[in-house]
């Protein structure tokens, strides 16, 4: 494995703690396919309880968590309207279509943004056999390539407000909720009571090594419980991952302040070296998307020379550099982190 000095690639990077693997091996586990995990349902119990909603289901990745969401709202044929760059429709490698004959259409934003007019202005109901019906709309907070931007509140609440006016539903991506969370200092509860169900991640910001929860009503649960068997996902005993995500939950939400502190100390670097390269008071969670365009870069050659710095990003547009902080980069790292950013956007690009 290479040793970077900052490895800012993504937030599902880190590794679980000693004290993660304590708690992971002396996990209470029983058959979960039975329902007789006691760690799965402490967890499911848990998270539904912190997102304001009556059960949760345990499941191994966001995206699985995402697409029984969206299985339990849409039937084949109808849509989900999303974010242009939503997790859900760019990510997730076409699986709402594959798995559920769902459609999709999507409404632009800045930095993933939510305004009430972009699902709205989509948003077609009661259309008969004509056209195709919006049966949900998804939302994503943070969201991911909009750079860990949170959603404002009232957004939500107004778009919730329109759609159970026309009887469509509304699923969260909160595969970053926690960072939300903690930087607007909103509760999960207030996020997650707008929704008809939440996915959460617990492999990323918060530093366990598998796994999801879906939240929402006892009954759609149960549904969702059928529909995650039968995509192969029933899982036996696996109350040593939920371990992590319990232990996770005690140690590691709090502390997602200090990767924000942390992304935002080094875009208010950034931008001082390279105005244009990004806006620091955009900054408001553990992302930061460099437009390296704007000292001459293209994406390509600035992750290339920052690689040879020891720091790892990721390309995520032509000119668009992603960083993302998390449990494994510290100060120093940070700092490091800096200093390499700040001495390659000074630098002359080469020439291609
Ligand atoms: C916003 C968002 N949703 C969902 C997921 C999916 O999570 P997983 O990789 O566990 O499937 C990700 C993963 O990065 C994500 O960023």
């Amino acid at each position: 494995m290479t040793a970077y000095v900052a490895d800012l690639l993504s937030d599902t990077l880190t590794r679980p703690t000693r004290a993660m693997r304590d708690a992971m091996a002396s996990a209470e586990v029983g058959d979960d396919v039975f329902g007789e995990d006691p760690t799965v349902r402490a967890l499911e119990q848990r998270v539904a309880g912190l997102l304001g909603h009556e059960d949760g289901l345990f499941t191994p990745t966001g995206s699985l968590a995402n697409q029984l969401g969206m299985r339990l709202h849409v039937a084949p044929g109808q849509e989900v309207v999303a974010d242009q760059n939503a997790h859900v429709v760019r990510a997730e490698l076409g699986a709402a279509a594959a798995f559920s004959g769902i459609t999709s259409r999507t409404w632009p934003s800045v930095r993933g943004r939510l305004e009430p007019s972009g699902p709205m202005s989509l948003v077609t109901t009661g259309v008969g056999p004509y056209q195709v019906e919006t049966a949900l709309v998804v939302v994503e907070n943070t969201h991911n390539f909009g750079g860990g931007t949170v959603q404002p509140l009232e957004a939500i609440r107004d778009v919730r407000a329109a759609t159970s006016a026309v009887g469509v539903a509304m699923h969260l991506d909160g595969a970053r909720l926690w960072n939300a969370h903690v930087a607007s200092g909103v509760s999960l509860a207030d996020y997650g009571r707008e929704f008809d169900t939440v996915s959460v991640c617990l492999s990323k910001g918060l530093g366990a090594p598998v796994g999801s929860v879906l939240v929402g009503s006892a009954a759609r649960m149960a549904e969702a419980r059928v529909w995650r068997k039968r995509y192969g996902a029933g899982m036996r005993q696996v109350g040593i991952l939920a371990a992590a995500g319990l232990h996770a939950l005690d140690h590691h939400l709090e502390r997602l302040a200090d990767d924000h502190a942390r992304a935002a100390r080094f875009a208010a670097a950034c931008a001082e070296a390279a105005p244009g390269s990004v806006v620091a008071s955009t900054v408001e969670t553990n992302i930061v998307v460099l437009d390296v365009g704007a000292a001459g870069w293209t994406a390509a050659a600035f992750v290339a020379a920052l690689l040879e710095h020891g720091v790892r990003t990721y390309a995520v547009g032509p000119a668009a550099v992603r960083l993302v902080w998390h449990l494994d980069v510290d100060d120093a790292g940070t700092e490091a982190a800096v200093d390499a950013a700040t001495a390659v956007l000074r630098a002359v690009p080469p020439t291609p």
